[in-house]
């Protein structure tokens, strides 16, 4: 299957206003390439609902620290086409990073507070991981000027970071975030899985079951600290040692008040080998819950 495939911000609006004219719905569906079922997932609800599909592949230089894997980040364009054509899309933005980042480029758009946690705290991936995603994130929704763009719960923290900043700078697009598509023994699909060995690729399973146990917890009374614990056990149980294994707010990603309704984001990341991986599960806080007694149910994801 062919698509169409553009390499400019002036070749994509082209395209986008044509289609536009044409009295088409315009979707976004931003990608660092490497395609597997959770991008596709989120192209195909994009094709459900648009008239004209874009998905971009770009791996975006600015949201890779130093050491990290931006270098052996897998690069496949040829197989995402066809992957992203069959699962609906109408066109493919592959820009070069000068196309992206010309040289002088000195802007970046930041995200407080919501940074600082979980993936963004300093000892960890930092906040300017964040910065490079809510930049790249500004700059893909203004060069494709989309009605709606689609994320995935898989990247828990980017989401909300990206609600935020379309919020906050009054960006004229509805964000649509997906439930994360799972392998069947429970692991999340990631690019990076790839990274795994057959052994690690076992071990990794672990994070599922991680979550499974702690939401569990919660449901059976377990406060946040014991959450946490019933997490971190089934980790360390497959040999793996957690970065981090959290219970925070979903809207904010601050700390749970246990209030009634309240949504509750159960969030892990591990070193699995050459792999960081991270995964996640939304809960709420039911009508009848107290304070401490922190019974909650799975929410989806
Ligand atoms: P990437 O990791 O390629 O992911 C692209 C989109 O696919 C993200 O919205 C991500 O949350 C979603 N996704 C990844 N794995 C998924 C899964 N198992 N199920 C459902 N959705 C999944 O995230 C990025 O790229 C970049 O940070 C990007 C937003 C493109 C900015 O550079």
């Amino acid at each position: 299957m062919h698509l169409r495939t553009v390499r400019t911000v002036a070749a994509l609006r082209a395209a986008v206003s044509a289609a536009r004219r044409a009295g088409r719905t315009i979707a976004l569906v931003p990608t660092m390439g490497s395609l597997h079922e959770g991008h596709l997932s989120l192209v195909r609800a994009a094709r459900a609902e648009s008239g004209f599909v874009v998905v971009s592949i770009f791996v975006n230089p600015t949201q890779f620290g130093p050491g990290e894997d931006f270098e052996r980040y897998p690069r496949d364009e040829r197989r995402d086409a066809e992957l992203a054509a069959a699962a609906g899309a109408d066109l493919l933005f592959a820009p070069p990073v000068a196309e992206v980042f010309p040289p002088g480029f000195a802007t970046s758009v930041e995200v407080a507070g919501l940074t600082d946690v979980l993936c963004g705290a300093p000892d960890r991936r930092g906040r300017g991981h964040f910065t490079g995603v809510a930049t790249v994130v500004a700059k893909l929704l203004n060069m494709c000027a989309p009605d709606v763009a689609f994320f995935g719960q898989k990247d828990y923290q980017q989401s909300v970071v990206i609600r935020r900043l379309v919020r906050d700078l009054d960006l004229p697009v509805r964000i649509e975030v997906l439930p994360t598509m799972r392998e069947p023994d429970g692991l999340a699909l990631s690019s990076r899985n790839t990274y795994l060995d057959a052994g690690e690729r076992k071990q990794a399973a672990a994070l599922n079951r991680a979550l499974d146990a702690a939401v569990q917890a919660l449901r059976d009374g377990a406060g946040r600290e014991e959450v946490r614990e019933a997490a971190t056990g089934v980790l360390r149980a497959a040999g793996i040692e957690p970065e981090y294994a959290e219970l925070l707010r979903a809207d904010d990603l601050g700390a749970p008040r246990w209030e009634p309704g309240e949504r509750l984001v159960l969030a892990v990341a591990a070193q699995v080998g050459r792999a960081r991986l991270i995964d996640n599960k939304l809960m709420e806080v039911p009508a009848t819950s107290g304070r401490g007694t922190g019974r909650a149910a799975l929410v989806g994801g």
